[in-house]
């Protein structure tokens, strides 16, 4: 089969309801909490992808029991204590950077040591921003060259309360250390740029012993070891990083509307909406309730008609971390020049997007100006390719996400594209190109 996409034509105007998958981030937290819980967790829809497929391969590893049934997830937890394992076992964390880093928190007390690997993209990514804070709880780590997988832990039995001062705002290096302080004798104060916070309100669900200040830049974390984690029943929302892609695409299409139904909506994940909303795209929610700790709603998009540039405030990037690709395309149809700066973390994901943004963009004729760390994006609202101008988009990383933002942008602006990569959507958002379809019919 075919591993890209050839698209002619832009999307044609639409009226439609959808439903995305369920939200990666909580999908992996879930697996691994209901991993060290006491009885049988169940989860209802639970993100099917390989990421999160690769957390329940990681936990089986572990010791622990899994079955899926009729789209219901049942991990059957013996404990925190209840991993068993062979010795020199080795856990893949394929692609995704938050099963790595949270898994190695867990791990800090283990009583042989476990080699973690990952695959292409996943081994060039910084493992040091977590092995450096958990080998101070009394853990020990060997990595290639010092930061990077294939790296072994070496869990201790011995392991002292820290001090950490999470500064890159990355809630994978928070959670990370909040899962090895649960397993700490005394307590572990965290002070963290602000980052989503799906992990504390997990914590705070389950009552273990969390305590969390909010601050107007950073929050502070106490935690202490916890003696037991209860089952955990949880049904999934959906994911708002996957409703992105379709929140862009009606913004930058004619007289259409789109709703998606039951997303998280997560204070801290909703920085695209705060974007958007100030560059003028109409974006309601709807039926909003709260489900355990986490805030969920029906999303509503209109067209946008006169989108305008913005000067992206700093503190809205961690909330809009993995959106920026596709928020971009919505900078590059406004009036006026755009400014988005502090996101050096961009050039850590999946693969370089800082740059990847500049290459898609100058593909589409806009014109950008680029740092290690900022972008400019000078707009055009009467943006328009040429139907026969060929762009070819290959990503030997197979980063999803600049595989998605390049099809919203083929269907956005026109132009003959081939995309390469189709695969990649398996990690995060495997029936992404079955929603695209339902949208053009
Ligand atoms: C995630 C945190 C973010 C995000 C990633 C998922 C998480 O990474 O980019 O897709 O679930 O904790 P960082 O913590 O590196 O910012």
């Amino acid at each position: 089969m075919s591993n890209f996409v050839e698209i002619k034509n832009k999307v044609g105007k639409f009226k439609k309801t959808i439903t995305v998958p369920g939200d990666k981030s909580l999908s992996i937290r879930w697996v691994l909490f209901a991993s060290l819980a006491k009885g049988k967790s169940k989860s209802k829809n639970l993100l099917m992808s390989d990421d999160v497929i690769a957390a329940i391969k990681a936990i089986k590893k572990l010791g622990i029991k899994v079955t899926i049934n009729k789209k219901v997830c049942t991990i059957f937890g013996k404990g925190i204590e209840g991993y068993r394992y062979k010795k020199n076992l080795t856990i893949n964390a394929q692609n995704s950077g938050t099963l790595g880093r949270l898994i190695l928190g867990l791990l800090v007390n283990s009583k042989n040591p476990i080699n973690l690997i990952g695959d292409k993209s996943l081994s060039k990514r910084d493992f040091s921003r977590v092995s450096e804070p958990l080998s101070k709880f009394g853990a020990k780590f060997k990595l290639r060259d010092n930061n990077f997988l294939p790296l072994k832990i070496y869990g201790s039995s011995n392991l002292k309360p820290i001090k950490y001062y999470e500064n890159k705002g990355s809630a994978q290096c928070k959670s990370s250390i909040i899962f090895a302080a649960m397993r700490t004798n005394g307590e572990t104060i965290i002070k963290a740029k602000k980052s989503r916070n799906h992990t504390e309100l997990l914590c705070k669900h389950l009552k273990l012993p969390i305590n969390v200040k909010k601050y107007k830049n950073f929050d502070e974390i106490k935690i202490k070891k916890i003696k037991k984690i209860k089952k955990l029943d949880y049904d999934i929302p959906s994911d708002i990083s996957s409703s992105a892609f379709f929140i862009v695409l009606t913004a930058l299409s004619k007289n259409s509307e789109l709703t998606i139904k039951n997303v998280n909506v997560n204070p801290s994940r909703i920085g695209i909406i705060s974007i958007l909303r100030k560059m003028g795209v109409k974006i309601f929610f709807r039926n909003q309730k709260t489900y355990k700790g986490e805030k969920k709603a029906d999303i509503k998009v209109i067209s946008a008609k006169n989108l305008k540039a913005i000067n992206c405030p700093p503190e809205l990037n961690s909330g809009a971390i993995d959106e920026f690709l596709v928020i971009f395309l919505v900078a590059a149809k406004a009036k006026g020049i755009s400014y988005f700066r502090d996101l050096s973390e961009l050039n850590h994901k999946e693969s370089p997007r800082l740059k990847w943004a500049e290459k898609i963009l100058n593909n589409l004729g806009v014109k950008t100006i680029t740092t290690k760390d900022s972008i400019k994006i000078y707009g055009n609202p009467n943006l328009n390719i040429n139907f026969n101008k060929k762009i070819i988009i290959k990503n030997y990383l197979k980063d999803h996400r600049v595989f998605m933002t390049s099809l919203i942008a083929a269907l956005s602006f026109g132009g003959n594209w081939f995309i390469h990569d189709k695969d990649s959507i398996n990690t995060s958002f495997p029936n992404f190109l079955k929603i695209i379809d339902k949208i053009k019919k």
